[in-house]
């Protein structure tokens, strides 16, 4: 299908990220020659920045199999216990959102990384339980999430390698828009690449999906052909603005402005006021919003910056910046 085609298969294909991407050749080089498995990598940042493909991307130039499964989705050590036993010598692990692992499950994890161990418990009672140490192939876990601090400091200090994915460059979302509209056989003018590329919040994922939906648009009016027109009127029936803000953003930036004054306000007061989930905003629309200045975050809670007042047209009496 079109996921396996549109995600890069190897880090030469894979755009961006240029820094991350030398160092991580230079760790599979050393392994592959020493025939070791990569050692463990925790991978952080804004959702849809491409830490899954890398994991699939890790293995593949591993030449070993990936097994996938999320913090979420792992309820007791058992089930953690059932996928390590199924791995093969070189294999990656991939556990996404790996800061919402339960607890015990983190302590099996920990010899599993430092000495490819499983320690389990058997016995039927308290008088005949006991502990036993399954050895396991050596393998890498590649942990992947959206917030790096809430992970506890044991296990973060058992990757040795953790790296943070950063919001793509306009230059490197063109190349992304170019080569989905290549894998999909779809013509697109170079003036509409880039402006898909403007308003895809430095994000593939978002680029990819906002790409689907101008292809859409250009089927029905257009033979099919991505033109500028057809693009910017696509994007802004699907309201999506020139610095790619949607109207979960705009719902927010004005929640901030017009209910609290600008701010400082809390974030469960603003998710309550837009009804939003405060972790959706926290962990999805903010990090973009900070990253272009729209927002600071205060002790006292967010404050909308007068480039967010400017980019709404809202006139900025009445808030601390006057
Ligand atoms: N598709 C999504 N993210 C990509 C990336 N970083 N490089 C190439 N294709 C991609």
């Amino acid at each position: 299908g079109y996921e396996k085609t549109l995600r890069p298969s190897s880090l030469e294909e894979y755009i961006g990220q240029t820094d991350l991407k030398k160092n991580l050749s230079v760790f599979i080089n050393a392994a592959r020659q020493r025939q070791e498995a990569l050692d463990h990598v925790l991978l952080y940042g804004p959702p849809g920045l491409g830490k899954t493909t890398l994991a699939y991307i890790l293995a593949n130039e591993m030449r070993g199999n990936i097994k996938t499964t999320s913090g979420p989705s792992i309820e007791k050590s058992g089930d953690l216990a059932a996928i390590l036993t199924t791995l093969e010598p070189g294999d990656v692990l991939f556990i996404d959102e790996i800061h919402r692992l339960p607890k015990q499950v983190e302590e099996v994890l920990y010899p599993a990384m430092e000495d490819y161990c499983l320690d389990i418990l058997v016995g039927k009672d308290s008088a005949t339980v006991h502990n036993i140490r399954l050895s396991l192939p050596p393998f890498t876990l590649v942990g992947a999430t959206t917030r790096a601090g809430d992970l506890s400091a044991p296990l973060r200090d058992r990757f040795g390698i953790v790296s943070q994915l950063e919001y793509y460059s306009l230059k490197d979302l063109e190349k992304i828009v170019y080569r989905t509209s290549c894998v999909m056989d779809t013509k697109i003018e170079a003036q509409a690449t880039k402006e898909i590329a403007m308003r895809s919040r430095g994000t593939p994922r978002i680029a990819n999906r906002l790409f689907r939906r101008v292809r859409d648009f250009a089927q029905v009016y257009n033979d099919g052909i991505i033109s500028l027109d057809v693009a910017q009127d696509a994007l802004d029936r699907l309201k999506v603005d020139h610095l790619g803000l949607d109207s979960v953003d705009h719902k927010y930036l004005r929640g901030i402005i017009e209910r609290f004054k600008g701010g400082p306000v809390g974030l469960e007061a603003i998710a309550s006021s837009i009804g939003e989930e405060p972790m959706t905003l926290e962990d999805v629309y903010e990090p973009y919003l900070l990253q272009i200045g729209f927002i600071n975050r205060t002790p006292r809670g967010r404050v909308a910056t007068p480039k967010a007042y400017e980019h709404l047209k809202i006139p900025v009496q009445g808030s601390i910046f006057e």
